[in-house]
Order: C-alpha cells, then structure tokens, then sequence
C-alpha cells in the first residue's frame, strides 16, 4: 500500500500553490462551499488555505488511515485503548436511543448508564428543591467539586458556560489545587451545615483530590462538632463520583451516596458521567438531557457523516494540513463568549493529554508532529494581548473563532460589537493588508513595512444560535472527535496518559524528604539544592 502521507503532500502542494485572499478571488462561491452544518453549529472554514483539490487529497489521508473502521470500533465498544486494555464509551454515556445497546466483554452497558442518571437525576432534584438537608437539618446552598483534570475541567468549564440556566440561589464552587490556598479561600465562602462536598476522582486516589477531600471532611467535622455524629455529618455532606467503590467506602463514603462510572471513561471525556453531577445540580436534569442530548447529535453526525461533509473529520484534517505540513506547532481557541471562558482550558487536557505523545501505535518512535499546543482566551480580550504576534508573528498559528448570534444578556449594542470583533478578526487575518493598500491609505512610506499585514492566516468560525445546554454538548463532542481523528491519523493512542505518572511518582519522594528528619540526598544536585532551601526556610 502506498504511504498514507503521500496525500498530504499532495493536499500540501495544492495548498501552498494559492494564498487565502487569491483564492476568495477566483471563486466568489467559495464561502457557501467551504461550510457546513451540524448539531446546532455552523462551520465557516472557507478562510483556510485549501481548495477542492486540497480537501479531496486530506480526505484521502483519512481514509487511508482506515478512519472509518475506527469510528465504528470506538463506537462499538472495541478496546481501542491498547495500552490500558479499555474499551472507550464515553459516546455510550450519551447515547439517547432508549433501545440501544452497547457492549463490553459481552455486557450491554446502557441499562447502569441509564440507572446512574437516573440516580443523578433523583439527587440533583433532592438537591435543588431543599428536601436533601444537611445533618443540622439546612437546606444545601453551597455545592463544593472536589477534584483534578477531568474531574474538574469539564465540571468547571460547563458550569460557567451554562449560568443563565442555572439556579442561582445554588452557589458552585470548584476546588482542584493542592495549593492549600485553593480549598481555603473556598472554604471561607461556605457555611459547613449548608454545604455538600462533592468527591469527583475516577480512581479515588489522586493525591491532590483526596488530599482536599481529607482535609475538607476535617473542616465539616469540626465546624459541625457535636450537633450531628461524624458518620451522619459525611453521609449528609459528602457524596463521590467515582469508579472505585472500595476506596470511596474506606474514605468514610457510603456507596448509596455514590454515583458510579466505569474504566471505559477516560478521564477528560468524563463530563457526560457521573462527573457531570454539579452541573445537574446546577441546571436541572431536564437541561441536562438536553446537554447530553447535544452531545448525541453530533456522536451521530460524527459517525455517519460522508468525511468531507463531516465536521469534526473536516477540523482535524485542517489542523493536520497545518501541524505536518505547514509546520504550525500551536494551535489558537477563541471563544466570542464570555461564557465559554473555560473552553480554551478544557481544550487543552482534552487534546494534549490524548495526542501529546512520543510512541506511534507500534511501540515505535512518531516520525510526525502529534498533537499541537493549545490554548486560547475569550474574545475580545485576546485581540489586546496575544493577537499582534498571529497577525504580525513570524509563527503561524491556525485558531478557531467561536460565536453565538443571540446572547443571553442583551445590554445596548454590546453584543453587535463583539461578534463585529469576531468577524473582522477574521477577516484581517485572512486578508491582511497589503503594501499598496497602505499606500493608497496615505501610510507614510517609512510606516509601510510596519503597517503592513500579510494576511494568508487560517481561521475557522464556528457559529451557533445561542450557548444552550444542547449548544454547548455538540460543541464539546465536536472536539472530541476532531481529536480522535488527529490520533487515528497520527497512529498514536489517545486514550491513555501515561506521561503523567513519572512527576507523580517523584513527588512521592520529594515529598518524604521535604518532611524527613534528614533527606535521603537521592536527588540530583538541583532538586537536593532545592529541597534543602525549602528545609531551611520552613525551619526543618
Ligand atoms: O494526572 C492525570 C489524570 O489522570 C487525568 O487523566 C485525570 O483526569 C486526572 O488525573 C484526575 O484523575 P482522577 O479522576 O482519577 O482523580
């Protein structure tokens, strides 16, 4: 078979031939063409450097990386996770057909989907109506995730997002840091008998959760002190989302106040679990099974889609035009919505926790880039920071543009003036300006170089209607697809992450010498030198 990659040198060559604004030139229709529909959001990708023939030879790419059969093996319930031995479903947890089906070693894993929601479902409404009380018999007002990357991101990021659908007599807080700072300036916005700590950690035994965890029991117990028995006090404040009954229960959580999930979620494509349990506090379950039901739209766009019709295929072929042909080592998320101020950051564990690796799928080394470096900020924030070095910077660096045409909080024409920033955001950088233009201008012949903007930057929009629970799960599942596609392009695993586990192990070490009587002097001569300045100036 010949090389897969020859087609994206083909897709490369027809690419570079013509820049962004020549090619908006010859074909005025090609705005219309280079668009598509899915799930409640339009994609505008018609100010990228392709053309038919270029689509046509990444299509191909995708293909000949046998993405079709992928799809249908992650979909199916397949141990695409080699190196964990795990199937990976988090499509399954969105699943709303009531008659579907999925199997893992041959058992169907919708009906315990469908119970844990279910069970979700009957807590939050416990919740937000005020029957579920706190052990002093007060209503809950203050809702506390406790938990770290996935089991924080995702809470985080959707229960900004989704704020005009919450109740709002329900404050949400999120706790993720070891920095003690983090829980203590949490704690010090909470009443103990009115607040319900949630334990989000799939494995209940991340260091950083469950040093929180321990410490946030503490403070209830004490603050509770003898009004309620201790037992009766974390049974009433205390409730885990998790994938290991029996480091919840030796925690002091009893299993009814846990709500499982299992190891064919990965961390960051968590949300749709039990993880998702505060924002069901938050919105309500009927909102939730909006959300999820947004998710499922797109699943089955994703799967059923023809590739070049299909958007989270369409977005990863482009990012793979610009990371391995172009060279573009970054890659740029720009949320037009205030409330989508957390999606950059979501963004970033999902994709390059999944595709940051080093080891192509047969144990050897990549010969590509994988996964690019994400980040981003909401616009228009952005345009008065980073934005000079995308339009005047020698790096290239592709970014998405995402936008709601309604908002949620109409005040005089401030919502007309953001999208008109989105929109001309792209708009320059695509086009640019010319040398000439600034002449005609009257640009003083000196300032010409300076003024100059080469345009020629791909962009995509994104548009929806308005930021719904529905909205935002198809957005989610958008990027989860696009990054599956980059993995099963690129050959690598995307669904474990092993490089996280060597600073963990370390830190174990570290942290034995920080508190020792006398350090074992194991380390190299920096982290020694470090470890004993820490030592004196504590006072150890
Ligand atoms: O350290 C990385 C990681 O394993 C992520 O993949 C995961 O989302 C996070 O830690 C938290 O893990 P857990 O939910 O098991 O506490």
């Amino acid at each position: 078979m010949a090389d897969k990659w020859q087609y994206l040198d083909e897709a490369m060559t027809a690419s570079a031939k013509k820049t962004i604004r020549e090619l908006f030139d010859e074909d005025p229709g090609r705005a219309g063409r280079f668009s598509l529909e899915a799930a409640g959001w339009f994609l505008d990708y018609s100010k990228n450097r392709v053309d038919a023939a270029t689509m046509k030879s990444l299509v191909k790419l995708a293909e000949a990386s046998g993405l079709r059969e992928e799809i249908e093996r992650m979909f199916t319930g397949e141990k695409i996770n080699r190196t964990e031995q795990r199937a990976v479903l988090h499509t399954a947890l969105r699943n709303c057909d009531p008659g579907a089906k999925v199997f893992v070693d041959g058992k169907d894993v919708m009906p315990d989907v469908r119970a844990t929601l279910a069970k979700m479902g009957d807590f939050a409404d416990l919740v937000r109506k005020g029957t579920w009380r706190g052990c002093t018999g007060k209503r809950i007002k203050y809702v506390v995730n406790i938990g770290i990357g996935g089991s924080d991101l995702g809470p985080v990021m959707a229960n900004i997002a989704l704020t005009p659908y919450a109740k709002r007599s329900l404050k949400f807080f999120f706790v993720s840091n070891v920095d003690s700072t983090h829980l203590a300036e949490t704690l010090r916005q909470v009443k103990a008998a009115e607040t319900l700590f949630i334990v989000a950690s799939k494995t209940f035994t991340t260091q950083e959760t469950m040093s929180n965890a321990e410490a946030a029991k503490a403070w209830l117990l004490e603050k509770i002190g003898s009004a309620a028995n201790p037992g009766e006090a974390v049974a009433k404040h205390f409730v885990a989302l998790s994938t290991a009954a029996k480091e919840v229960a030796e925690f002091g959580i009893d299993t009814a106040n846990m709500f499982p999930f299992w190891d064919w979620v990965g961390g960051r494509y968590s949300l749709p679990s039990a993880i998702g349990l505060s924002l069901m506090i938050a919105i309500g379950r009927s909102n939730y099974s909006k959300f999820l039901k947004g998710y499922w739209k797109m699943d089955r766009h994703f799967r059923t889609a023809k590739f070049d019709r299909n958007m989270p295929v369409v977005m990863a072929l482009l990012g793979i035009l610009y990371s391995n042909g172009y060279g573009a080592e970054t890659y740029c998320c720009l949320p037009y919505d205030q409330y989508l101020s957390r999606f950059p950051a979501y963004l970033q564990q999902m994709d390059m926790e999944s595709n940051g690796k080093s080891t192509d799928r047969d144990g050897k080394p990549v010969d590509r880039e994988t996964g690019p470096i994400e980040w981003g900020e909401p616009g228009t924030n952005g345009q008065h920071s980073f934005y000079q070095l995308i339009h005047q910077g020698t790096h290239l660096i592709p970014c998405d543009f995402i936008g709601c045409c309604r908002t949620h909080n109409p005040i005089g024409d401030l919502h007309d003036k953001l999208m008109a920033n989105l929109f001309a955001q792209t708009e320059a950088l695509a086009f640019g300006k010319s040398a000439e233009e600034c002449r005609a201008e009257g640009v003083p012949k000196d300032l010409v170089p300076f003024k100059t903007f080469e345009g020629n930057k791909p962009t995509n929009t994104l548009l929806c209607d308005e930021l719904t629970p529905a909205t935002l799960g198809a957005l989610i599942a958008l990027y989860e697809h696009k990054v599956f596609v980059q993995g099963v392009i690129l050959n690598i695993y995307s669904f474990d992450q092993w490089g996280v586990q060597l600073g963990k192990v370390l830190a174990k070490g570290v942290l034995a010498d920080l508190t020792a009587e006398k350090p074992s002097g194991k380390h190299d001569a920096s982290t020694t030198q470090l470890i004993a300045r820490y030592r004196a100036a504590v006072g150890r």
